[in-house]
């Protein structure tokens, strides 16, 4: 009897792991953006960003030379909750921050390049595909 006890709760068990397991693989979703932005072209803005040269202060994945270390990281950008600390990481703020860091946070190191907004637009779609 105990045997048998035993064994169904190793399978319940079993079961149980297996539910989990498949839940979390199908929950996470790489497919699409987490945060889309509206008119914007991520592969445009790869291309903007090494021409702004953010990757003098960035380290940010898939950009080619961009390994700076006075600004943090971009990895897993998508993901993070607040844009240096202050705004909501919304695609708005994020155009906002990129196009005038200065008037969100005086004194950040990070200057104010004169970015346009459509130019900010698609840097922004590319910083959201790091995940
Ligand atoms: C001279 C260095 C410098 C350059 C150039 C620069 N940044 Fe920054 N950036 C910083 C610093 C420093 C911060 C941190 C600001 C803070 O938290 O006050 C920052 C913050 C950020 C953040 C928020 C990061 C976070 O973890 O919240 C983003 C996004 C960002 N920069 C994007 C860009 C983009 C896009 C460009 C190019 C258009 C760029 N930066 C150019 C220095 C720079």
């Amino acid at each position: 009897m105990r045997g048998i006890r035993e064994a169904v709760r190793g399978v319940v068990l079993a079961a149980l792991c297996c539910a989990i397991i498949a839940s979390t693989v199908a929950c996470r979703d790489d497919s699409g953006p987490i945060r889309p932005i509206a008119g914007g072209d991520p592969a445009r803005g790869a291309t903007l960003i090494k021409a702004f040269g953010c990757g003098t202060c960035h380290d940010i994945p898939g950009i080619d030379g961009a390994v700076g270390l006075v600004g943090p990281p971009l990895v897993h950008f998508a993901r993070h909750s607040y844009i240096a600390g202050e705004l909501p990481n919304t695609g708005d703020n994020l155009i906002r921050w990129i196009r005038s860091p200065r008037a969100v946070e005086p004194g950040t190191a990070m200057p104010d390049l004169g970015v346009g907004e459509s130019d900010a637009r698609n840097m922004a779609a590319y910083l959201y595909t790091l995940r």
